[in-house]
């Protein structure tokens, strides 16, 4: 097991009366090698405070959690893993590859290898071009292009990315999910969070789904979401009456076409019938189940205490 969490829990003490604040709760789960999983949750549900965990920037108040089977914080392990932190941080006065070349130092990256590896990252997260500009140039897309290049810099076996995401516009985006199926096609095991639903489902083979503090569900996504049938689209090109369309609401309207939504499959089916046996013709029918949007929405409403101010973590004292 590439890693593993058992019963990870994080309070902190805020403020003058140490007020408590569980900021996770009891998170246990496992991350095979070379899959990518997804952890989920919406803003403050305790995501970051996890991955730091993880890394050994803070210390859990309670449980345990292991990476290459060394329980948590080890060296060694440490350095197989890559890690973009949430909110990257850099000296701005360097250029994009001075600052790589520092991280590949600093990730022990053998000398000789150094500058092709970093020239290969550059190139790899679209820098190339303003790899000698400044830091305090970069947009903020650039610098979590940076940030991306730095997590991979020393080759990990293991990558964790808090928001890999974050601050890109739609082709970036799309470039880091290639990136990071390419990393799952090069052996390697990616642990990212997110809230950006259509980026879990394009790539995750697992998702951990976490809403304050506590891990909700995990598991692959088509075992997570509904199997059942929420509604059924019909479009139909009318030869007489609409009579079987009846118990369905109409979606559009052009000429003799028509869409119709039904929430019951059997009064589709039903419709269907009659209106081939009538004459009309079906021009499309589509089934509509749970996406994963619904599941996160269905979740968060489940539970009691969703979302206070910015959905955060719950006061104990
Ligand atoms: N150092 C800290 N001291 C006190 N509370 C903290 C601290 N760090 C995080 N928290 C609280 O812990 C909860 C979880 O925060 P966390 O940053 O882990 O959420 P997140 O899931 O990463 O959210 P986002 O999607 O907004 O990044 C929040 O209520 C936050 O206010
Ligand atoms: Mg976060």
């Amino acid at each position: 097991m590439i890693l593993r969490t058992q019963g990870l829990s994080k309070t902190f003490e805020v403020g003058f009366r140490r007020r408590k604040v569980r900021a996770v709760e009891d998170v246990s789960l496992e991350v095979h090698e070379g899959e990518i999983f997804g952890f989920v949750g919406p803003n403050g549900a305790g995501k970051t405070t996890t991955i730091k965990m993880l890394m050994g920037l803070i210390y859990p108040t309670a449980g345990e959690a292991s990476i290459f089977d060394a329980p948590i914080p080890s060296n060694a392990s440490k350095k197989r893993i890559g890690y973009l932190p949430e909110h990257p941080a850099y000296h701005e006065f360097l250029t994009g590859r001075e600052a790589l070349r520092l991280f590949a130092a600093l990730s022990e990256v053998p000398r000789p290898l150094a500058p092709r590896r970093c020239d290969e990252l550059l190139e790899l997260v679209g820098l190339s071009s303003a790899a000698d500009r400044q830091i305090r140039k970069y947009s903020k897309g650039m610098q979590q292009r940076l940030g991306i290049a730095q997590a991979l810099v020393a080759d990990p076996a293991l990558v964790i990315l808090d928001e890999p995401m974050s601050g890109l516009d739609p082709v970036g985006r799309k470039e880091v999910r290639d990136l990071i199926l390419e990393l799952k096609r090069a052996g390697k095991t990616v642990f990212f969070s997110t809230h950006i639903l259509p980026d879990v489902e394009a790539l995750c083979d697992r998702v951990g789904v976490i809403m304050r503090g506590r891990l909700r569900d995990v598991g692959r996504i088509g075992e997570l979401l509904s199997p059942r049938v929420r509604s059924v689209e019909l479009t139909v090109e009318l030869c007489g009456g609409s009579e079987h369309l009846s118990r369905g609401r109409i979606v559009a309207c052009d000429g003799p076409r028509v869409t119709v939504a039904f929430d019951d499959e059997q009064a589709a089916d039903a419709a269907v019938r009659g209106l081939v046996g009538s004459g009309s013709r079906l021009v499309s029918l589509t089934r509509h189940r749970e996406t994963l949007e619904d599941f996160f929405l269905r979740r968060l409403g489940e539970s009691s205490e969703a979302r206070p101010e910015s959905g955060a973590a719950r006061a104990v004292a």
